[in-house]
């Protein structure tokens, strides 16, 4: 070994030994190469690569569903096309925020009256009546879990038949602009080959824009499940031919080679039709085990629904 690394020849310079270093630059490079290897290509594979589409109980569908065959060509036109350098499509998550919620009372209103005044919800019994008169009533908001657990087990407590629930809201910068109701999971891009994430933001996000209300392409946007395509494909194909006439002021570039001029006005191209449906595609709006919906108090005000400083259109 010890030859392997040292030669020792009189002709250099000291007259001593010098290192091969050979074999460590060689060990050297393997192990970081090797390292990327297994941070790039193995640790992903192990977290992800089992992914599969899967059964979402409440809503009895499968998730996620590979798209039809018009939105599967959108996507390569939204691709070649380099809408990604300018849009992204994942939508972030900073946490969760709690709270609790009484929906309907039990069979011994007065011990749970009396429970209210405990918690400090209601000076006396008859104002904690007057609570109970008109529920939901909102036992806490922006708390932690435990204390979320605490709120509804004292409710239990007094009367085990009474519905108290624990509520939450997700929270996060792009939920606040309302390009999402929960984070972007792995899940969510089963089907896409490539994954058209993105990596900047000079227009919003994309992730949803199958589910936005119409009316609403401005900040905050405001999600929709009555969305009829026909609305949806009139506003995208108005806003690819002529962007500022939507959305005075937009950077985005006109996509006019997408229409075909003729007497009777502009006239969409297969490419412009399919990326409309591709568009239209895109939706993460199912609650998944590792990212659920928000189930929300009922009185509490929508705090961080405004519109962020940036990313937001001139309209
Ligand atoms: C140079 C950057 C840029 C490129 C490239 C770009 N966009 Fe945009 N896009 C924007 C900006 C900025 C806005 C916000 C203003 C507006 O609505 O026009 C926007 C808005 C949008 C909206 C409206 C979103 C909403 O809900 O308000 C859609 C849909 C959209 N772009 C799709 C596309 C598609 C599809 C492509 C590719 C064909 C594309 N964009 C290419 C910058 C870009």
């Amino acid at each position: 070994m010890l030859r392997l690394v040292l030669r020792c020849d009189a002709r250099f310079n000291h007259g001593g030994c010098r290192v091969n270093k050979g074999p460590f630059i060689f060990l050297g490079a393997f192990a970081s190469l090797a390292l990327s290897w297994l941070g790039l290509v193995l640790g992903p594979q192990l977290q992800f690569g089992g992914e599969q589409p899967q059964k979402i109980e409440d809503l009895n569908v499968v998730y996620p569903a590979a798209r039809n065959g018009l939105a599967q060509q959108g996507a390569e036109v939204y691709r070649a096309l380099g809408c990604q350098h300018c849009h992204s499509q994942q939508v972030r998550q900073e946490g969760l925020e709690f709270g609790a919620k009484l929906t309907a009372p039990g069979e011994t209103p007065a011990k749970l009256a009396a429970a209210l005044v405990k918690l400090g919800l209601a000076q006396d019994v008859a104002g904690a009546n007057a609570q109970l008169a008109k529920l939901p009533l909102t036992l806490g908001a922006d708390v932690e879990l435990s204390h979320a657990e605490f709120l509804v087990r004292t409710v239990k407590d007094a009367d085990d038949k009474a519905k108290a629930e624990i509520t939450f809201k997700n929270l996060g910068a792009d939920l606040g602009r309302g390009w999402g109701v929960r984070m972007s999971t792995a899940s969510d891009y089963l089907f896409d080959q490539p994954v058209l994430a993105g990596s900047a933001r000079v227009g919003p996000d994309l992730a949803n824009v199958g589910v936005r209300a119409p009316e609403k392409y401005s900040a905050p946007w405001k999600f929709t499940s009555t969305n009829t395509f026909a609305e949806f494909r009139a506003w995208q194909l108005r806003h690819l031919a002529e962007p500022r006439a939507v959305a005075p002021g937009s950077t985005m570039p006109a996509y006019r080679f997408l229409f075909d001029q003729r007497a009777e006005g502009k006239v969409p191209k297969h490419d412009a039709e399919a990326l409309v449906a591709y568009l239209f595609s895109l939706r993460q709006d199912v609650p998944l085990p590792n990212a659920p919906l928000p189930r929300v108090a009922s009185v509490k005000p929508a705090a961080t629904n405004a519109p962020a400083a940036t990313n937001t259109p001139a309209k």
